[in-house]
């Protein structure tokens, strides 16, 4: 067993209380959707359609159904359905995980679909999805909200203009969203993961996790790469009421990607002090 994939719930955190996870029938949105029901949340996630049915699955081998609504997060008449349906099913809503993003990674050869598609997906459809799901936690009395960013929030990365770009308007999105919706006791805030096992860096990796995660684990100070419910834990922690004080803000879940300088992790310098 792999310790990184093991966390113990602090049990019944979010008793009583309804989570929307956007994306959340895979990676990371998946990890973070469990977390939450191993907690006691009553959980909605979106999904794109191929997605619906082995999310389903996945969900029940650990004994949960939560409610799928498969679409796509780029069309707002399926935003606005994703949270009439969470709300008709369980009667309130009090958190929203906002993680499904496009992986469209385009730079001087992006079209300008590639980056319509990317913004609609990304900070378009998260703003929308505060404005809808913040007029519920409103009637709670409040909520929270966290926004899955990313490293590409903060580099440049080669041929990333349409991710990149769209990562670093959620960090707006959050700080504005936060400012504007604290009066109603609702707090906004982000996480950005480092590189982390999921299906599309699987794929990249030929399914080697064993030979890639310490090459790839050298952009990290912690030298591996992280697991999706490393992130789910910190989601969880912004959501809770132990997060009180802390809205409009971004926390980095990179294993210390963003504060390694152009030496690395020193295996290429002689100078004294490094390995
Ligand atoms: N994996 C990484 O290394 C990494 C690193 C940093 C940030 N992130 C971010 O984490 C989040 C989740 O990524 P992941 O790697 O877990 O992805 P994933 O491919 O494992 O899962 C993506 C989920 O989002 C859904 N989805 C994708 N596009 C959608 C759309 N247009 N409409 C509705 N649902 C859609 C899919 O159906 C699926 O449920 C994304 O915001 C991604 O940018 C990932």
């Amino acid at each position: 067993m792999n310790p990184h994939t093991i966390r113990i719930p602090i049990a019944d955190r979010f008793k009583g209380k309804v989570a929307l996870v956007t994306g959340g029938t895979n990676g990371i949105g998946h990890a973070i959707a469990l977390e939450l029901l191993r907690e006691g949340a009553s959980v909605a996630v979106s999904c794109l359609p191929p997605d619906a049915e082995g999310g389903r699955a996945a969900f029940a081998a650990t004994g949960f159904a939560p409610l799928i609504v498969a679409g796509d997060m780029s069309k707002e008449d399926f935003c606005r359905q994703l949270v009439a349906d969470t709300v008709a099913k369980f009667g309130r809503l009090d958190y929203l995980v906002n993680n499904a993003f496009s992986f469209i990674a385009k730079g001087l050869d992006a079209t300008r679909t590639d980056f319509l598609y990317s913004l609609e997906v990304g900070p378009l459809g998260f703003a929308l999805m505060i404005q809808l799901a913040s007029e519920h936690m409103k009637q709670v009395g409040g909520g929270a909200v966290v926004n899955v960013s990313s490293i590409s929030s903060w580099v440049a990365q080669p041929n990333r203009w349409t991710y990149n770009m769209s990562k670093g308007a959620v960090a707006q999105l959050t700080r504005c969203a936060g400012l504007d919706l604290a009066p109603h006791n609702i707090r906004v805030n982000s996480v950005s993961p480092g590189w982390t096992w999921t299906r599309e860096v699987e794929k990249a990796a030929g399914g080697d996790i064993a030979k890639y995660d310490p090459i790839w684990g050298q952009f990290h100070m912690l030298g591996r790469m992280c697991y999706p419910v490393e992130i789910a834990a910190p989601a969880l922690f912004l959501l809770s009421n132990d997060a009180s004080f802390i809205t409009g803000t971004d926390l980095p879940v990179d294993g210390g990607y963003n504060g390694l300088g152009p030496e690395g992790l020193g295996q290429n310098t002689k100078l004294a002090g490094s390995k």
